[in-house]
Parts: C-alpha cells; structure tokens; sequence
C-alpha cells in the first residue's frame, strides 16, 4: 500500500522549521496540497517572522510541489479561521490537519512564572483547539478529517522543568479523545503523535551522538500514517530515531470495596489489586469507567 496524498488539501502548523517542516515536505511529495504555518518566533514563543514558512513553501514548489504561506499564531482564534479560509478559498476543502506549533518555556514548577505556563497552554493546547475549531465545520461537510495532535512523552510521562509544557501536551491528548469520538460519524479521525527529534527545541538536551540519531525525517511516517485515508482513529503514536511505539491510557480492572467506614482501610491495605494490571481494558470512551464501578457493584449485590 503506498501512502497517497493525491488531491489532499493539508494543513501543517510550526512548519517552518524543525519536525513541521519534514511533515510539511513529505504529505507535499506524496501529492497533498499543503497550507504551511508558521509564526517565525524563537523556541520561547517570542518574536515572529513570515519568512519561515515562505521558504518551506519555495522549497515544496521548486520540487514541482503546490504549498501556501501562512503566518498566522495559533494563539490568534481569528487569525487561525482566516488561515483555514485561504486554504479551502485556494483548494476548496481541508483534508488534513496537523497540529505541530509549539514553544517551549521550561523552569521547574517552583520557579516558574505562571504567565510561562498559561502561555505554553495558549500555544499547544488552545493553538490545537483553534485550529481543530476552524477546520472541524469543513471536515464535517464533507465527511471526511484526519486530525493529528503532536503531544510529547513529557506530556503521557513527566519531564523534570516542563510542568506547562507536560500539562498542555497531555491535554492535546484529552482533546482528541474526545474530538475522536464526535468525529466518528463524520468521518473524522483523530489521533495523536509523540515524536522524539533533533530539532532547535531539543538542541543541547542530548548528547551529540543521540542527537545525531534523532532526525526529524525519522518522525514523520508515524505522522503519514495517522494523516492517511487508512489511519485509525485515537491512537497515541510514539516516533523517534525510526522506532516506533504506541501509549494506550488504561484502565485496570479494579477491586469492588463498596460503602462503609472502614472502606479507606481496606483500600489502603489492597491497593496493590486495585491497581493491578492484570486484564486492565484501553477504554473506548470515558463511560467504560463508570460501567465497570457500576457492574462491579451490582455484581456484589446479587
Ligand atoms: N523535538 C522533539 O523531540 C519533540 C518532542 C515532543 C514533542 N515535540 C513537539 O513537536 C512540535 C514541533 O517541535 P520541533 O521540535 O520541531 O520544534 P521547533 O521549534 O523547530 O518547531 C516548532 C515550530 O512552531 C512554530 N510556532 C511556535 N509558536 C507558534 C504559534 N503561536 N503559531 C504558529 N507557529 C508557532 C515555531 O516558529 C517553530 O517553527 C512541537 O509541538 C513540539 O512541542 C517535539
């Protein structure tokens, strides 16, 4: 099966540099028609600059590919529906979004500003639900999207100096449980990406050598398969160095204690089978949860 993009209209945000810019080349060399976003700030969000994603664009046509430039913030609600207009004003429909634009403003949590946290969240979290907004009535008219959120392993696992950048992360992944499950029936597919890449945002963190092994172009299957016709729909994908994984969000079986004063106790002295992981489930929308703590119940009672 080849990964085509024929006749796909894509949407890439961040894509002047770094893992944006590979995801922009690649859906463009497989035939999409791609809108290349990028403010042009620096790694901390702050400055900006049109130039960035003007020459992914020059790059895309010199290699015979169709691209436009926007310079749009994602933080930037009316900004981000006028970015959409011009793609579909230019190409009539959005197929693809990807949602890459991020900064960084990394302290540990007891030295960090709460204006850097609540703008990592404005960039990652509410720059994804933007552009999610402004693309979701289109992708519904036509009964067809794939959406792919980038979230990171500090969001799905923790990072020492990252609590808003882990915060809003995980949150791109909240979002596209849900964002899934309403664009089921739409055709919408939502799904998120957790790369690992050598890019200006990870510069200095690891050492030559596994810097040198963290290509971009390395990520960018795992965003060509979650973008494709064939994708699945709520998958976490984890990409970096050509290897690929998954990370499912579970949910154990669990032990029934029921009501009563000494409940507290006796979780305390059986927490370790209330978290035990053997036949825990990847639910399939939050209901699952609230199903297995009633059906546990009455199941006690008969
Ligand atoms: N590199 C990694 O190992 C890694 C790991 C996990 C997640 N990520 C995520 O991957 C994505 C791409 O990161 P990268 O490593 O290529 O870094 P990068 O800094 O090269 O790319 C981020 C791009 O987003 C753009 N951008 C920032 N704020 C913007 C805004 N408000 N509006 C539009 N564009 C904006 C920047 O100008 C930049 O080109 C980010 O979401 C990042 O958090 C990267």
């Amino acid at each position: 099966m080849t990964l085509d993009f024929q006749g796909r209209v894509a949407i890439v945000t961040g894509a002047g540099g770094g893992l944006g810019r590979q995801h922009a080349l690649a859906l463009a060399a497989r035939g999409a028609k791609v809108l290349v976003n990028d403010l042009g700030g620096a790694v901390d969000g702050s400055g900006g600059a049109a130039t960035a994603a003007q020459a992914v664009v020059d790059e895309i046509r010199a290699a015979g590919g169709e691209a436009l430039a926007n310079g749009a913030s994602v933080t930037d609600f009316a900004a981000v529906q006028a970015m959409v207009q011009q793609a579909v004003d230019a190409w009539g429909r959005v197929d693809v979004l990807v949602n890459n634009a991020g900064i960084l403003r990394d302290k540990s949590f007891a030295k960090m500003d709460m204006a850097d946290f609540a703008l990592v969240v404005q960039v990652h979290l509410m720059g994804a639900a933007h552009c999610c907004k402004a693309v979701w009535p289109h992708m519904q008219a036509q009964n067809y999207g794939r959406i792919v959120m980038t979230t990171s392993s500090t969001g799905l696992y923790g990072n020492f100096g990252q609590a808003n950048y882990g915060a809003a992360k995980l949150a791109q992944v909240g979002l596209m449980q849900t964002l899934a499950i309403e664009g089921a029936k739409y055709g919408i597919h939502v799904n998120a990406l957790a790369p690992t890449a050598a890019t200006r945002m990870t510069e200095g963190l690891f050492p030559q050598e596994v810097f040198d092994a963290l290509q971009p172009e390395a990520v960018v299957p795992a965003m060509l398969v979650l973008a494709h016709e064939s994708a699945p729909t709520r998958a976490i994908l984890c990409a970096g160095a050509g290897t690929f994984e998954a990370a499912h969000i579970t949910l154990t079986q669990g032990i029934h204690l029921g009501i009563g004063a000494d409940v507290p106790e006796q979780l305390a002295a059986r927490l370790a089978e209330a978290t035990d992981r053997t036949g825990e489930q990847v639910p399939q929308s939050g209901s699952a949860q609230g199903t297995n703590e009633v059906g546990k119940a009455l199941a006690a009672r008969r």
